[in-house]
């Protein structure tokens, strides 16, 4: 009986996943154009196996060969899972990919309610375990993000430098840290369990900044999401010739 848009938010959000679940699946595939010059495409970050400036070298010989091997698909579990329990997207493909409900006072297609409490939905409790990963993986961004200030010349000695690839880079990591920064999960961490967190100055300015990133949750939850697609479509473009970096000093 609602005669409002209530079917706009959960088709744009159809939409706007299932383009990100097929261009990232794509790319963790390709196995190809993920690194140009000091950039690296984040879906590849860390490179743990795969080349020879990977972590722990190229591709071990006893790799099964009927196997698909990326560098990308050993370690995109870890943000992908991050990202699937979150409790905003939760909320909103639950809403948007089963019409659980489809939106606010709109009736759902079934008449059981399982809720999160029984299998296999109460697997979504493990966020909290891969909030743990995704600190680290910011940790490794930011890393990324520094060594895209370094260019190597014809002779490979390496000069501090910018290019638009480094702006891209470290927006993307500012964009996914202001994202798991204010995941709940890290929120409660922080303060969640203290009953009188103002006595606790330190406690209580970290819980002040969680709360502020976790207020707009949802708004970073989609910029980050845009722009890690748009660092590795960068990235890719620039390997492949199509883009030509623009080397600002
Ligand atoms: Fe969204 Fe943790 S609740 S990242």
């Amino acid at each position: 009986m609602r005669k409002d848009g209530w079917w706009i938010v959960p088709t744009l959000t159809f939409l706007g996943f299932s383009a990100f679940i097929v261009y990232s699946t794509w790319a963790a595939f390709q196995g190809e154009h993920y690194r140009f010059g000091p950039y690296l495409s984040p879906f590849y970050s860390p490179e743990l196996l795969g080349s020879a400036t990977a972590w722990f070298g190229p591709k071990p010989a006893w790799f099964p060969t009927w196997m698909p091997f990326t560098a990308a698909l050993l370690i995109l579990w870890a943000p992908g899972g991050f990202r699937f329990t979150c409790y905003y997207y939760r909320g909103a493909y639950y809403k948007a990919f089963w019409a659980d409900p489809p939106a606010c006072a709109v009736g759902e297609p079934r008449n059981g309610y399982r809720g999160e409490r029984k299998f296999p939905l109460v697997l979504q409790n493990v966020h909290r375990y891969f909030l743990y990963l995704a600190l680290i993986f910011i940790l490794v961004l930011t890393y990324d993000a520094l060594q895209a200030m370094w260019f190597a010349d014809a002779s490979g000695v390496r000069h501090f430098g910018i290019g638009v690839g480094t702006i891209v880079m470290v927006i993307n990591v500012c964009l996914l840290g202001s994202y798991t920064f204010g995941c709940h999960s890290l929120r409660h961490l922080i303060g969640g369990r203290c009953d009188e967190i103002s006595k606790r100055p330190t406690q209580f300015a970290a819980y002040k900044c969680v709360s502020g990133l976790n207020r707009r949750h949802m708004l970073f939850a989609w910029l980050s999401l845009f722009w890690v697609g748009f660092t590795d479509i960068y990235v890719r473009l620039c390997s492949m010739g199509v883009l030509h970096d623009i080397r600002i000093f």
